[in-house]
């Protein structure tokens, strides 16, 4: 029975990159759901945009000195071509800040206006003495009140709780770090508190749900629901459609949930039938929201009491919200920096060969860790071994032995058998998906191969080709409807690859506009070409981003010849020795600080891998390392001449030569009098390092 299935992939921020934990929680699993479901003939409408408002913007654009408005075109413009690199369909991928958006937001509002759930209220909101302004959401942080751990105005990315800003413990101003005052101003006030019951009501048939999803929203509402503003004191934003609110916005995330109605309406427009989203929200279609687990309770709590607020439009069927993908262990997070950036594993790697590793080791459950060493041997053994090595396997031999599909002769049992696979292969890839159960779907596709492999051992082609002809057509066409099936059904999970095989069974359209069915019916009589590899081995070296700091070769020298510059007067030319590195000469711009005397025989460190650079004249073989806040301070080794300084857990891997972009973007500084990197004292094997003057905490190191 054809359904409407509506999918919602939660917006990404246009404050930054996307990254794999963007990818494996919301946008591959979405976009999996898309396409097994179009291929299963429903109708589906899948939308998302670029999440424009709110503070993750403005912060950014305070952070570069651009405008907001610059920030989110550059980031709306770069997920786009991610998402389209990466095979990831859309019937609309739209921008909350465009003026259709708005004017559905400003409707919406309007409507639960009238409805009589916003309302003013006077209340005390953190306000900055020293910015003038008050702090919304991210301008404030300060300590959890539910988990002590550390937290912004809005969110506790620790335990998930979404704050109200004044119920931080010990607030900072995000641009000062001054504590704030409580100043008392008006905003309006969304009456969630009335929803209780109706939500409870509504989720006590959602038993269906993913266990964690339906425990955390029924114990969030237990716990109390309280009215939430959603207006904030900020200038970028949707504006509010009522007299009196001129310099507030409305709360970006009461916005950009709207943001599910305004991309479908938007889409309907677009497609020249404007009514034609009512299919999906008005009708009996299912509503399914891809998200990870901190835009849960948005979600399952607040956007549904919205939507029954306004009355009239579906309300989310399911939620399969994700838990988190982690790198090494640690959570991703755009706004600490921790990631894997989509735009840089796509320069290196296939999509589908990232589609795989997300989708096979997807975070459904538990958290899962992106981890390169398994990364590559997934790749190598799955991918490359069983997949792709199969696949290969039985193309290229029939290309060379019969050059197109060759007829079946009588089936014996064991060929009965394979077919039999191949039905309940695609049936249950089917069901996982649809039931959104997307790794077991993945891996029950390479156990269809390894089937493969295996029948193909057992019946040896190789052998039949020179003893019987027609057998070995008939063993050939079996393999060839496995290879068949696999395209079909791989084609949600890997479109591009699935595409590809489909192309070299002599098919000449797309395969995602196949039905699901198409993977069991038999083949038709076409050409087989010689196939082109699908997937490459990889190997583990040349993956890993090594820590950049890494690269370094920091040495102790011991300066035995002070000279000045011939030609430039705040330079001196050192002769040094680097013990097992040997002798050297380098230059420095220290002479208007210190004196020959204070340098002739002291222990410096320097960078001795450094591209070596001509200034002014004279060539200079490495650099000397000074902590610097207007004055230099040189730092001060312990250790032997020649020996190494490192940071704590990173191990020296010294490139050949490092150049001296590459270095500047490694960041030195100075904290509580040591130099330090990314938190970790600069030490030799006697201690650590320090500057030989005072020198303010925060100043770089060249
Ligand atoms: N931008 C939000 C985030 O990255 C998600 C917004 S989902 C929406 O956490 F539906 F509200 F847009
Ligand atoms: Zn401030």
């Amino acid at each position: 029975m054809k359904e409407h299935i509506f999918i919602g992939a939660a917006w990404p921020y246009a404050n930054g990159p996307l990254h794999l934990g963007t990818l494996a929680g919301c946008l591959l699993p979405a976009d999996i759901f898309g396409k097994f479901n179009r291929m299963a003939g429903n109708d589906v409408l899948m939308v998302s945009g670029s999440d424009e408002h709110g503070t993750p913007i403005t912060l950014t654009a305070e952070k570069e000195g651009k405008s907001p408005k610059e920030i989110a075109d550059r980031y709306n413009a770069q997920h786009v071509k991610n998402i389209e690199e990466l095979g990831i369909t859309f019937e609309n991928f739209s921008r909350t800040s465009n003026d259709f958006h708005k004017k559905v937001v400003q409707d919406f509002f309007l409507r639960l206006y009238e409805n009589g759930y916003i309302y003013k209220k006077s209340m005390l909101s953190p306000y900055c003495e020293h910015c003038g302004r008050f702090l919304p959401d991210r301008y404030v942080e300060g300590i959890c009140p539910y988990c002590g751990g550390e937290a912004r105005g809005d969110q506790c990315d620790k335990c998930g709780k979404t704050l109200d800003p004044s119920e931080l413990i010990d607030p900072k101003c995000k641009i000062c770090g001054n504590a704030p005052v409580m100043k008392e101003t008006e905003h309006l006030f969304f009456k969630l508190s009335a929803f209780e019951d109706k939500l409870l009501k509504w989720l006590e048939d959602k038993n269906y749900w993913k266990d964690n999803v339906i425990k955390f929203t029924r114990n969030w509402i237990k716990g109390g629901l309280k009215d939430r503003a959603i207006t904030r004191d900020l200038e970028w934003g949707v504006e509010v459609p009522l007299d009196g609110f001129k310099n507030k916005r409305l709360y970006v995330w009461f916005e950009a949930v709207i943001g599910y109605l305004s991309a479908s309406k938007e889409w309907a427009e677009k497609t020249g039938e404007p009514e034609k989203w009512k299919e999906w929200w008005e009708g009996d279609a299912k509503h399914y929201y891809f998200l990870a687990k901190d835009n849960i309770p948005f979600h399952t709590i607040i956007w549904p009491a919205m939507l029954m607020g306004h009355g009239g439009l579906n309300l989310p069927y399911d939620v399969p919200a994700n838990e988190y993908l982690t790198f090494s262990g640690e959570q991703f997070s755009k706004s600490r920096g921790v990631g894997i950036w989509i735009p840089d594993v796509l320069k290196k790697f296939d999509a589908d060969v990232i589609r795989y590793y997300l989708s096979i080791n997807m975070p459904e459950k538990h958290d899962t860790d992106w981890n390169w060493e398994d990364f590559v041997a997934k790749n190598n053994n799955e991918l490359v071994g069983t997949y792709g090595n199969f696949i290969h396997r039985v193309i290229t031999f029939t290309q060379k032995n019969f050059g197109e599909v060759p007829p079946s002769g009588e089936l014996k049992d064991e060929d009965k058998k394979i077919l039999e696979e191949i039905e309940k292969t695609s049936r249950e890839v089917g069901e996982a998906i649809k039931a959104c159960h997307f790794k077991e779907g993945i891996k029950r596709l390479i156990k269809l191969a390894q089937t493969g492999n295996q029948y193909m051992n057992e019946n040896a082609p190789w052998k039949l080709i020179k003893e019987d002809r027609e057998r070995c057509a008939t063993v050939l066409h079996i393999c060839l409807r496995i290879v068949k099936a696999l395209a079909v059904c791989s084609a949600p999970y890997m479109p591009h690859s699935a595409n590809k095989i489909w192309h070299m069974l002599g098919y000449e359209d797309d395969i995602e506009e196949q039905e699901w069915e198409e993977g069991i019916k038999d083949l038709k009589k076409a050409r087989i070409e010689k196939p082109l590899p699908l997937f490459k081995k990889l190997e583990v070296g040349e993956l890993e981003e090594k820590e950049p700091f890494s690269k370094l070769d920091l040495r102790i020298a011991k300066i035995e010849r002070v000279r000045e510059h011939p030609s430039a007067d705040k330079l001196y030319v050192l002769d040094i020795d680097v013990g097992e590195l040997g002798k050297r000469r380098i230059v420095a711009g220290i002479k208007p600080w210190y004196e020959k005397e204070q340098l002739q025989d002291r222990k410096i460190v320097i960078v001795a891998n450094l591209k070596p650079a001509e200034i002014r004249g004279v060539r200079s073989n490495g650099m000397l390392l000074a902590a610097d806040d207007g004055t230099p301070s040189l730092l001060l080794p312990n250790g032997e001449v020649g020996e190494q300084v490192t940071v704590e857990g990173i191990e020296p891997e010294p490139a050949d030569v490092v150049d001296f972009k590459e270095f500047a973007k490694i960041e030195m500084k100075i904290k509580d009098g040591m130099a330090e990197y990314k938190g970790k004292i600069l030490a030799d094997g006697k201690g650590a390092v320090k500057p030989d003057r005072k020198v303010e905490d925060g100043s770089g190191i060249h």
